[in-house]
């Protein structure tokens, strides 16, 4: 006879106590304790005997091969370089982010691809088979879907098992991994212990059959659906989705990689034929750039390994009542304070009495403090209503003392701004450094903002 007892489980961590809880004692979240009714299982039907997978003997690291795992390149590169190049097989991935946002499109179109060359099953509990079909037909231009892609509506997983023992699948599409249950659990789907063994289940089947796995699971604002950090440990790659609804840019970014680079970013557009990968995030985001206009300058924060220009804007008008406002969007808020307070004291702005507004234009967020100074120079710019040169870009951080501070791959930087036909970068001056940069824009150093600003308004040219 299985015996049962309560528990309880915290929904961010996975921290299990006997007793309810106001605060999670190991994460110190507040009101996150769960109840769970545990059954402990007949010690015959354990799952545990199924993780022994046939190479996992002692070996010498000499002898490991690094080809041991080939990717799989299924023709979708803006993701396969959030994935670190291709999918590795025997992988679980988890997609998440907030609802509506495309996680659905994104692993569909996946699977349509993969199914181009293996064999995909695509398990939702979220949409009819009909809706699914319906949506495939609108991301591809294909005549006919391969026969390689199966899809199944259902969220028992035994029932998903039995499917995946019968076609043998390469890759395994989950959607989502908070409607998917283990009738033997006694608790509902999305709850933390359904969460959890779920995705440890789908990672041994994994593991064990060299299938990789994508799993989608949700967000809401407060994170509050079953903890999405106690999935992070069980996955190898956790992905994020993200991007202002009312904007059509996506950003893949990845989180955690147990097989390549984290913070490397995948730029999409949400078109009428799903996600479109944006081979050129640069151009587009400049796409509606105003030239010539007071109150814009233009950034180059990196995205991963790769440089991104985006437009940042300024605007500064005059406080009408109580306290000056700051409103920093896509931007860290700190940060625009900081700005806020070189330029006051610094640099003589007369910003105490005016409203900030600073904007990153195409819904990307930058918390990188090389945008520093582009930032400065668009509140600058606004204020003393004076466009910045069109042709230039702002690139440092900024000090407390007013200072330029140095930053990291800058030849990275001024070659993108390079070939987007910039001619025109403001850097801080590379104390002790030798070598010239290879560029053949004019790069002019600063050692403080006020020098900078001087050069990016054109000053020094009629004075
Ligand atoms: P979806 O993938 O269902 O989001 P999620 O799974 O993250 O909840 O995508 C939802 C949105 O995407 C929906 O509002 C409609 C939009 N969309 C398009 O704009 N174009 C398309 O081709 C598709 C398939 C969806
Ligand atoms: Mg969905």
């Amino acid at each position: 006879m299985a015996k049962s007892r309560h528990e309880y489980v915290c929904r961010e961590c996975g921290y299990r106590s006997p007793k309810s809880l106001g605060r999670c004692i190991k994460c110190g979240e507040w009101d996150s304790m769960e109840e769970v009714m545990v059954v402990d299982a007949p010690k015959s039907v354990s799952a545990k005997k199924s993780y022994v997978v046939s190479n996992s003997v002692p070996r010498r690291l000499g002898e490991i091969t690094e080809d041991e795992n080939p990717r799989i390149y299924f023709g979708m590169s803006e993701m396969e370089r959030v994935l670190g190049g291709g999918i590795v097989p025997g992988s679980i991935t988890l997609i998440s982010g907030d609802p509506g946002i495309g996680k659905s499109t994104l692993l569909l179109q996946t699977a349509l691809k993969f199914s181009e060359t293996l064999k995909v099953l695509y398990v939702s509990g979220e949409e009819s088979e009909r809706q699914i079909k319906m949506r495939a037909k609108r991301l591809t231009d294909a005549e006919k879907f391969s026969d390689n892609l199966f899809l199944v509506t259902e969220t028992n997983l035994d029932a998903i098992h039995g499917y995946l023992v019968n076609l043998n699948p390469d890759l395994l599409i989950l959607d989502s991994i908070q409607t998917t249950y283990i009738p033997t659990k006694d608790s509902s789907a999305g709850t933390v212990t359904q969460v959890r063994e779920c995705s440890s289940m789908l990672r041994e089947y994994a593991k064990s059959t060299g299938t990789s796995v994508f799993l989608i699971g949700h967000v809401t604002k407060d994170g509050n659906i079953a903890g999405p950090r106690t999935l992070e440990h069980i996955v190898d790659t956790v992905l994020y989705l993200e991007g202002d609804r009312f904007q059509s840019y996506r950003l893949l970014r990845s989180v955690k990689n147990r097989f390549g680079a984290t913070s490397e970013v995948g730029v999409f557009e949400m078109s009428n034929m799903g996600l479109l990968e944006v081979k050129n995030p640069s151009e587009a985001f400049l796409a509606e750039r105003m030239v010539n206009a007071a109150g814009s300058a233009i950034a180059v924060p990196m995205e991963g390994t790769r440089p991104l220009l985006v437009e940042i804007q300024g605007l500064t008008s005059p406080t009408s009542f109580g306290n000056p406002r700051r409103t920093a969007n896509g931007l860290d808020f700190n940060r625009l304070q900081l700005i806020t307070a070189v330029l006051i004291r610094r640099l003589g702005y007369r910003l105490g009495e005016q409203d900030i507004f600073a904007n990153v234009v195409g819904g990307l967020k930058i918390d990188e403090p090389a945008a520093d100074l582009a930032i400065a120079a668009a509140i600058a710019s606004s204020m003393r209503d004076k466009p910045i040169q069109a042709d230039c870009v702002l690139i440092g951080e900024i000090g407390l003392s007013g200072e330029l501070r140095a930053i990291r791959q800058l030849e990275a930087r001024l070659n993108e701004a390079e070939k987007l036909g910039f001619r025109k970068a403001i850097i801080p001056k590379r104390l002790g450094r030798k070598g010239e940069i290879a560029s053949t824009m004019e790069v002019i150093e600063a050692r403080t903002v006020k020098q900078a600003f001087y050069f990016a308004f054109g000053e020094h040219d009629n004075s």
